[in-house]
């Protein structure tokens, strides 16, 4: 959460600054603020709102300057308003600082900066970091550089943090532990971000920074070192392949909107390389090294949070049907702090779009302690969770900015498929047939999208007919109750109405009591081994007069004559029927949320990558 950018180098950092925040928005987006400086001059703004607000407020106020740094934030310390927005001055204004992340023991530092003498105007931990950095520079005497390693030493928290001293304003640092902080090197400039997105525009050639490194760019020099030391350490400069096309909305009203619809190709991109239809395998060369552990596992834990879990659900249904591996899903908040029993005969599977979530990464430390062996399943290249694993498959969806997640999640649930199935194989316990047919299936799925994609009107319709519901309710079996799940959290995250994911057959033990005529209820109501329950289950909800939406297979007569609106979706193989039946419920949501006048893109108080726990 928060998104930081910095800038040194010979352009003015102005526009370079606010159009890095924009890109980064989809990390909080409640305030925003930049410092630029000029000489020794520093330019502060901020302000409550967004990017755009902020641009307002500068209007035509002075934005010289060839250094800056930037923020937008979703708060943790202090409420969102001008004054706790970043970037935060030092009293005596030797330090500007914007952070991402928490300092644990701010209240520590503070009562002791405060017994000094300083004043505080807001309520945020970054204020007092600021701060500490100058008490300790103007009482130390000493360099800035050695000022903030001083700091950083004895803080305790979590940081991604860009830094200007007012005193050594040709230098620009930057440092993270547990957030992430990436350095662009151009052509006699250099940039800092929290991701990669607002620097590709300018170059490819970065640096991920690890843990408790200290980077301190000129316009034509780096220097890496870490907190511990000043000493240089080697620079591994990483090329990024990232497209600035990727990023834009292009004809889209929304990037939530683009990103369903590029469903069938970031699919392809998903199975591209991976799915070889014409020898039948599966092939997943990121984990080929770790093979032979895998397939020893006597049980594997995936951990993840929000979307990602639904779709480590997915997974576990299929490698628990088609490999016969015991399989948990666990929030990773809950896993990290309950003591769980972990083996070095478990294998750990963390998903995770950003690569960043915080109790993800705390998670897979702690099974890392214990001896199991950790696998990831993340979107972003070069991420955190990516780099700590020991072996992994990218989903390869592209960047994801739309805060709830659509094609992140399609492309997870396609990789644990692919793992299913080849574990499925190896194991003996899927026949070779049917691996074969499954794979001849599968490269038909992006087709499959694009026909449900044809039908937008009607889901539109359909939306436009519940778009004043207070509550609704997701109902699926086997494979897709995690998609009843995860199109509830679709519809609540962006439209804000009240939506609860059941399995089908459970909802007689309570949510039954709900339903009424005004109550739309979503059946997902394919043609696989659960059918005719489920046929069961519409039954129940129209003797209550529930308005029954369901999701069935083309073609299928039965359900027609029962609910109030059918989508279909194409025919396809049971293992499949999530990454089809979930695109709708996504259209649903999109429909309902932007004829209520709501933020597609930002809901209300979420953020994309949580890196706060
Ligand atoms: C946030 C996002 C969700 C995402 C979840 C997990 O809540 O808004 O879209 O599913 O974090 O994020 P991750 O990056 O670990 O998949």
């Amino acid at each position: 959460m928060c998104g930081i950018v910095g800038y040194i180098g010979g352009r003015t950092a102005y526009p370079i600054l606010i159009k890095g925040l924009q890109r980064l928005e989809y990390r909080g987006y409640d305030s925003a603020g930049i410092a630029l400086v000029n000489n020794t001059n520093v330019n502060t703004y901020k302000c409550r709102g967004k990017v755009k607000d902020l641009e307002k407020l500068i209007g035509t106020q002075d934005i010289s300057g060839s250094i800056g740094i930037g923020h937008t934030r979703w708060a943790t310390h202090g409420a969102p308003n001008d004054t706790n927005a970043h970037p935060h001055v030092s009293m005596n204004g030797k330090f500007v600082v914007v952070h991402n992340g928490i300092i644990e023991n701010y209240t520590f530092i503070k009562n002791r900066l405060v017994e000094k003498g300083y004043t505080f105007k807001s309520q945020t931990d970054t204020e007092v970091l600021a701060n500490f950095i100058e008490d300790i520079y103007l009482t130390s005497k000493c360099s800035a550089e050695e000022a903030v390693r001083s700091a950083l030493l004895r803080i305790i928290g979590a940081y991604g943090l860009a830094i200007i001293c007012t005193d050594e304003p040709d230098k620009l640092f930057g440092t993270r532990k547990g957030s992430p902080l990436v350095l662009g090197i151009g052509n006699g400039e250099h940039f800092l971000a929290s991701d990669a997105t607002p620097i590709v525009e300018y170059t490819d050639k970065m640096i991920y920074l690890n843990d408790e490194e200290l980077v301190i760019a000129t316009a034509n020099e780096i220097r890496l070192t870490n907190i511990h030391e000043s000493g240089d350490k080697q620079i591994n400069v990483t090329k990024v392949d990232l497209s600035i096309d990727n990023i834009d909305k292009g004809n889209f009203p929304h990037y939530m909107l683009k990103e369903i619809h590029e469903q069938p190709l970031t699919i392809a991109d998903t199975l591209r390389g991976r799915l070889l239809p014409d020898a039948h395998e599966i092939h997943l060369g990121g984990i080929a090294d770790v093979m032979p552990r895998l397939m020893q596992a006597q049980r594997i834990i995936i951990i993840a949070c929000g979307t990602s879990y639904y779709a480590g659900m997915v997974g576990e249904y299929l490698i628990e049907e088609y490999a016969r591996v015991s399989v948990e899903v666990e929030y990773a908040s809950e896993f990290r702090y309950r003591n769980p029993i972990i083996t070095p005969n478990d294998v750990i599977i963390a998903i995770s779009q950003s690569g960043e979530t915080a109790d993800t990464l705390a998670a897979i430390r702690m099974a890392k302690e214990r001896g199991a062996l950790i696998l990831g399943v993340c979107n972003v290249v070069g991420s955190s969770i990516a780099r700590e694993t020991d072996a992994g498959i990218y989903t390869h969806a592209g960047p994801e900015i739309g805060v709830a997640s659509t094609k992140a999640f399609t492309a997870q649930a396609v990789v644990m498929t692919l793992l299913a199935l080849q574990l499925g194989r190896k194991k003996g316990v899927l026949s070779e047939e049917r691996y074969k047919s499954f794979i001849d299936d599968l490269v038909n799925v992006p087709a499959a999208i694009n026909r449900i994609l044809a039908d937008e009107d009607k889901i539109r319709e359909i939306a436009e007919k519940y778009r004043s519901a207070s509550n609704s309710i997701y109902l699926g079996r086997g494979l897709l109750y995690p998609v009843a799940l995860e199109g509830a959290l679709k519809l609540k995250e962006i439209s804000y109405i009240h939506a609860e994911g059941y399995p089908a057959a459970e909802m007689k033990h309570g949510p039954i009591a709900l339903i009424d005529n005004l109550m739309p209820v979503f059946v997902l109501a394919t043609k696989d081994r659960y059918y005719e329950k489920v046929v069961n289950n519409i039954q129940e909800v129209k003797a209550r007069q529930g308005q029954v939406i369901a999701v069935v297979t083309a073609g299928d007569t039965v359900i027609r004559k029962m609910a109030d609106y059918v989508i279909e979706i194409p025919h396809t193989e049971d293992p499949f029927i999530p990454l089809l039946a979930v695109v709708p419920l996504q259209l649903f949501s999109y429909y309902v949320a932007v004829m209520r006048g709501c933020n597609v893109d930002q809901p209300r108080n979420l953020a994309k990558s949580v890196t706060v726990e």
